[in-house]
């Protein structure tokens, strides 16, 4: 009974901690400190972007050592790791949101925000081109804003290859009005399905979801789509749900290119488990309004031409380049040879210009292009500024103890001396900053049917699981990577809201 006690104890305190420790984080956010006035003789540091490359590193820099400019066209930072499943609003799509005037308020010097879309960069006069074109004013309005640094932390867009009639007839992935966009079709199509004296083939064709690109995009996509019928469409609108397709189509022998061998096989059977067929050795060539045409290789090595009709279409074929990148590429001599964005060095300095860095999907410093290689250069960036910062202000400290020891007569030159030696050292280790080294924790990608898959970093070696405790360890990650606290618990209450109630499938 004893050891019982104990632990009812403990229990309670730590619960009980929890509650204040959420319950002061929440009150911290609503009661923000004053922030420390501007300085306009700051040097001015402008951040383009508001993604995870961008928002790492304001997270972790000290706002005060500089006047800090964020522009971007999105007012807020997107927990892209759970956009999947705003698809089928298992999660809505706020509670991945988080609003960026919210972190720039919570810093102890002032950040200013423009909601703005920067079109082009001049690196030699160090401006930035940036244009507002909100619906409010009708019309576009531009402007320049002078840097001293400027971090480019734009992503990238969506890749299409140039293929015939993808960007009109396809929904993407990347952003909250793909996710909505995809929420509303899907229940256009179920509705338009199930509606009086439908043809059969029409019916087939509109409850055929086409998903292209075996990527983890596509794949999660695919799992969200599955899960969504099996648990909610299936017991509301039963006439339908049998002629339900999920059909993902990849260029590849395999999905999952990235991931380990075995966890392959293991999504590909579990794929086959949840009827979700998969196409692989498949090249898409054209896409008209209701089908989708396709280059099968065959065992033989011959090729056949497929066609795909279907409802809804997600095009998720990867990364291209955005226009602002690739003006500043074509404009910067060092960069000719670059393809796949922004070359930078070990400290992540654009090749071929000064005081220009590059985070994220739009820099190539020769790591995958995903949320943790971007936050992680972020978070390293803003170590850099921070000490480069105290790195002038040391300098500053050793110039003036310098000269008030050799102009002022009766001052303590040992103590001064000893100051001077001291601010040195601090200077020296401060300027020793190590060059930009990923750390790889694992890769997780969710599959469906409450199965994920993870290739975990693990002692220098790698663990590769799959399955339903992957899955619940996949939510717990995801749910401790959330950014705030209020979107964590928005998050949570989203999956208990889902699971207690089903999916809300009212189309707006
Ligand atoms: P982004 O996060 O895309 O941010 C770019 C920012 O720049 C945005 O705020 C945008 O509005 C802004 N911007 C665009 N143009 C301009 C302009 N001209 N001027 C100023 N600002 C501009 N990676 C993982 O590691 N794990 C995952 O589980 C994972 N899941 C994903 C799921 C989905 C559905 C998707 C699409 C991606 C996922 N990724 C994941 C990849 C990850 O989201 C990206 O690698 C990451 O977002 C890159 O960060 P970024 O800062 O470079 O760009
Ligand atoms: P991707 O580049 O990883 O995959 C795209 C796939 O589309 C490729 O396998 C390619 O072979 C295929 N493809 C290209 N053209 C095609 C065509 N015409 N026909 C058929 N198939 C075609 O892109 P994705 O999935 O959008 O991911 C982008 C980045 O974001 C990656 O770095 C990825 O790792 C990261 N990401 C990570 C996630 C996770 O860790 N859970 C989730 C989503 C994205």
């Amino acid at each position: 009974p004893g050891i019982f006690r104990w632990m009812w104890r403990l229990t309670y305190v730590s619960v009980l901690g929890t509650f204040v420790y959420i319950g002061y984080e929440i009150y911290q956010d609503r009661n923000p400190e004053p922030q420390v006035p501007r300085d306009p003789s700051k040097k001015t540091l402008v951040i383009l972007g508001t993604g995870w490359g961008s928002v790492s590193l304001l997270k972790k820099l000290d706002t005060e050592n500089y006047n800090v400019v964020v522009i971007s066209p999105r007012n807020y930072f997107l927990f892209t790791p759970l956009l999947p499943s705003c698809t089928t609003g298992l999660i809505e799509h706020r509670s991945i949101m988080e609003p960026i005037r919210s972190i720039c308020r919570s810093k102890k010097g002032p950040v200013t925000f423009y909601e703005a879309e920067a079109s082009s960069v001049d690196v030699n006069r160090k401006i930035v081109k940036i244009r507002d074109s909100s619906d409010i004013r009708g019309d576009s309005s531009e402007t320049e804003v002078p840097y001293d640094m400027l971090v480019v932390g734009v992503g990238a867009e969506n890749a299409t290859f140039g293929i015939p009639g993808v960007r009109e007839n396809s929904c993407f992935l990347k952003e909250i009005g793909d996710a909505q966009q995809i929420r509303k079709k899907i229940m256009d199509c179920v509705e338009t399905a199930a509606f009086k004296d439908q043809p059969e083939a029409e019916i087939d064709r509109l409850l055929h979801m086409v998903v292209v690109g075996g990527g983890p995009t596509g794949v999660e996509f695919a799992g969200e789509l599955r899960d969504f019928f099996e648990d909610d469409i299936r017991k509301l609108i039963p006439d339908i749900a049998d002629r339900f397709r999920v059909t993902l189509i990849e260029a590849l022998p395999n999905v999952l290119p990235s991931f380990s061998k075995q966890l392959i096989e293991y999504t590909e059977s579990t794929f086959k488990e949840e009827e979700i067929a998969i196409h692989t050795k498949t090249m898409v060539k054209k896409v008209t309004d209701k089908t989708v045409e396709a280059e099968a290789s065959k065992p033989d090595g011959t090729k056949e031409r497929v066609v795909f009709p279907y409802g809804l279409l997600v095009w998720a074929t990867g990364n291209t380049l955005r226009p602002l990148v690739r003006d500043m590429m074509a404009s910067i001599p060092a960069q000719k040879d670059s393809r796949r964005g922004l070359a930078v060095n070990e400290y992540l300095v654009v090749q071929g210009t000064r005081d220009v860095w590059a985070v994220g999907d739009c820099a190539v410093a020769g790591y995958a292009p995903t949320a943790q290689v971007a936050s992680q250069e972020g978070t390293f960036l803003a170590r850099l500024f921070n000490n480069m910062a105290k790195t002038a202000e040391l300098e500053e400290r050793i110039q003036t103890l310098s000269s008030s020891l050799n102009l002022k007569p009766g001052v303590n030159s040992a103590s001064v001396t000893r100051e001077i030696e001291e601010a040195e050292r601090k200077l020296q280790r401060i300027k020793d900053i190590k060059p930009f080294h990923y750390s790889h924790q694992g890769s997780l990608a969710y599959i469906g049917s409450e199965k994920a898959v993870a290739d975990v970093s693990w002692f220098n070696g790698n663990v590769a699981s799959g399955g339903t405790m992957t899955y619940y360890f996949w939510r717990s990650a995801y749910l401790s990577m959330v950014f705030s606290t209020r979107n964590r618990l928005l998050v949570l209450n989203d999956w208990v809201k889902s699971k207690v109630f089903g999916r809300d499938i009212s189309r707006e």
